[in-house]
Order: C-alpha cells, then sequence, then structure tokens
C-alpha cells in the first residue's frame, strides 16, 4: 500500500517489517538495522546477493555515535558540512550493528537523509533504519514511490510516498583507503568537487570491479535497463544501427531523423541537477518501450555528470 501514514510505517518497522521510505537520492527499502530477521528480509525482497552490503540511516550527527566507534578528523569534516545530504561515509562499526547488515566487513556506511518525511520517521524510532534502494538487484533505483509500487509492490507492506526525489542518484560514498587517505567509493549526489572543497586537496576515487567480491557493491553492470544499452556519439550509434527500432537518451538536444516520441533529452538547458534527477526515470519509460536498443551519450565530466556517466556506463555494462 501506497500512503503518508508515519504511525502505520514506524508501526510496521517496530514490528521488525520492511517499508519503502522516500529519501532526496532515491526511495529506500528500509528495516530496523538492529534486527537480523528484517535485514535478511531486506535481501530476500531485492533478491541482493549478501556480500553487497547496506547503508544504515539515522536522523543526526548525534546518534551516528550510536553505529560508530569514532569518526576520522577528515570524515568529521565533510559530516559537519555536509550532513543531512547525498553523502555516505564508511566508518568503523558498533558491534551491535549485525554483521549481515557490512557483509562482514569491519566499516560501516552511514547516511543521514535530507528528505523531511525520511527524518521525521527516523526521529520517530528508536532505532536507525538499514535501506539500500528499492528495486530488484541490478536494476534501475526507484525515483518516486510508484517505481517501488510497481516492482516490489506486493513485496512491501508499505510505501511512504514522499513525491518525487530531488536529487535523483544515490549518494556519494566517502570513507578513508588502506593509507588512510580520503576516497570516493561511488559517486553520487554530492559531487566531487564539493567534496575536495571541503576536504582542502584531492581525493582518490577506486574503480568498479565487474566480479570482485571484495569490493563489495561495486559491481560493473549495475542500474541496468533489461533493453541494451549502447554509449558513445549518438548520430554515429543511429547511423550504424537504422535497421533497429531505437529509444534515444540524451543531454541537451535530440538526433534528427528518430521520432520525438522515441527520445528523451534529459535537460535542453544542459543543467546537471535536471539531468541527474530525471535520469532513472527517463531509463526506466525507455526501457518499457521496447525498444531493441537504446542508445546514450555521456555528459560532460564534471560536477554531477560525474555520477551521471558512471551510472550510465555501468547500465551499458554487460
Ligand atoms: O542514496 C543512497 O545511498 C540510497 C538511499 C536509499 O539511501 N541507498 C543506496 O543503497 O544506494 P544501495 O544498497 O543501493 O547501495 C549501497 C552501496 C553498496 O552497494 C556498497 O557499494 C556500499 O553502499 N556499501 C555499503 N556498506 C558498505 C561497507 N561497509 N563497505 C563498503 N561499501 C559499502
Ligand atoms: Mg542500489
Amino acid at each position: 500500500m501506497i500512503g503518508t501514514d508515519f504511525s502505520q510505517a514506524a508501526e510496521l518497522l517496530r514490528a521488525e517489517q520492511l517499508v519503502a521510505i522516500p529519501t532526496e537520492t532515491v526511495y529506500g527499502l528500509a528495516g530496523n538495522a538492529f534486527s537480523e530477521q528484517a535485514v535478511t528480509d531486506i535481501f530476500r525482497v531485492k533478491n541482493r546477493p549478501y556480500f553487497d552490503p547496506l547503508i544504515v540511516h539515522t536522523s543526526s550527527v548525534d546518534r551516528l555515535t550510536e553505529l560508530v566507534e569514532n569518526i576520522p578528523p577528515a570524515l568529521q569534516l565533510l559530516a559537519d558540512a555536509l550532513m543531512p545530504g547525498p553523502l555516505t561515509l564508511l566508518l568503523p562499526k558498533r558491534a551491535q550493528i549485525p554483521d549481515l547488515v557490512t557483509a562482514g566487513l569491519p566499516q560501516v556506511a552511514v547516511r543521514i537523509p535530507k528528505h523531511p518525511m525520511a527524518l521525521q520517521l527516523l526521529e520517530m524510532l528508536e532505532f536507525p533504519l538499514a535501506a539500500p534502494s528499492a528495486n530488484p538487484f541490478g536494476y534501475i533505483s526507484p525515483t518516486n514511490a510508484e517505481h517501488v509500487a510497481r516492482q516490489l509492490g506486493e513485496k512491501v507492506p508499505y510505501i511512504l510516498d514522499g513525491g518525487p526525489c530531488t536529487v535523483g542518484l544515490e549518494s556519494t560514498i566517502v570513507g578513508l583507503d588502506e593509507e588512510g587517505e580520503v576516497t570516493i567509493f561511488r559517486k553520487g549526489g554530492i559531487p566531487i568537487e564539493r567534496i575536495e572543497e571541503i576536504i582542502g586537496g584531492k581525493v582518490r576515487t577506486i574503480a568498479h570491479s565487474s566480479s570482485n567480491p571484495a569490493a563489495p557493491g561495486m559491481l560493473k553492470s549495475h542500474y541496468a535497463p533489461r533493453v541494451p544499452l549502447m554509449l558513445g556519439n549518438l548520430n554515429a550509434l543511429a547511423q550504424q544501427h537504422r535497421d533497429k527500432n531505437i529509444g534515444v537518451l540524451s543531454f541537451q538536444e535530440r538526433v534528427p531523423g528518430i521520432p520525438d516520441n522515441n527520445q528523451i533529452v534529459l535537460s535542453p538547458a544542459g543543467d546537471f541537477g535536471e539531468a541527474a534527477r530525471r535520469l532513472f526515470a527517463a531509463m526506466r519509460v525507455l526501457d518499457e518501450m521496447h525498444f531493441d536498443l537504446i542508445i546514450a551519450e555521456l555528459l560532460p565530466d564534471q560536477d554531477l555528470g560525474r555520477a551521471v556517466n558512471d551510472r550510465l556506463r555501468r547500465a551499458a555494462a554487460v
């Protein structure tokens, strides 16, 4: 069921059941992070492999201390500047967090969502919420309540409807690497330039892996539509595949010679935020039109363009 009833959502979560929740990035499939049963159900409903750890959500920087042993100074700077917001920090976990949540890793991913309904719900609860994106494993993340209902509807007792997500891409994941350097583990809703501004220097980025379980959740193929997606120069791709029925996902301009109805332009004005906000919904619409092929182009590699490109590359990976 979809609705805006906080007390029903809270009641279900207290009973170790799952509730889909809105956040500013994407919708999450939430359960009590301290409950092995709820956490096991999250993996089951998403069909997610157990080696891919979950993010734990809480309502304030103060409450982070319930989850983590300490916060290194560089990451504290980021927490103070960017939380609540589309930032996830990797920090040494407290024993109370089940190993299932972190896939046995010593660090837990923590985040404070900047969405009034998510924050209100988290404040009401006595426990934090483990929540991955509310999509079947490997598919496109949901950016409105309807997306969740269409894919997980019968499997989730309640979907809290908080409207369309304002960021539209998952959080940026930041931690320290083995040498203690600030490192981006997933590009996302906070641009790298902003992180570097706060840290006062360059940060590292780790590459995605196609099959390495030692780098959990960094799987190359992800966020993928069911129809094959190819990246490149749109005019050249359209020419090359002119015998096929193709859908087009472009940044600012349409491709001549292809029906308008088969094309989605992410941001005619070239606004990275708008493109990010619309990306996943656009991928879904095109996927549901059952083309032979979707062709897409990369954005300039700056600002949120980098995170959009990361999702496009992973959607195209086979
Ligand atoms: O914006 C977001 O982060 C959304 C909303 C719902 O908060 N959540 C989200 O969760 O994107 P999910 O499960 O789709 O992606 C979580 C990713 C994992 O795939 C993994 O890459 C990383 O977070 N992660 C989680 N815990 C980790 C850990 N202990 N160490 C390393 N990476 C971790
Ligand atoms: Mg996800």
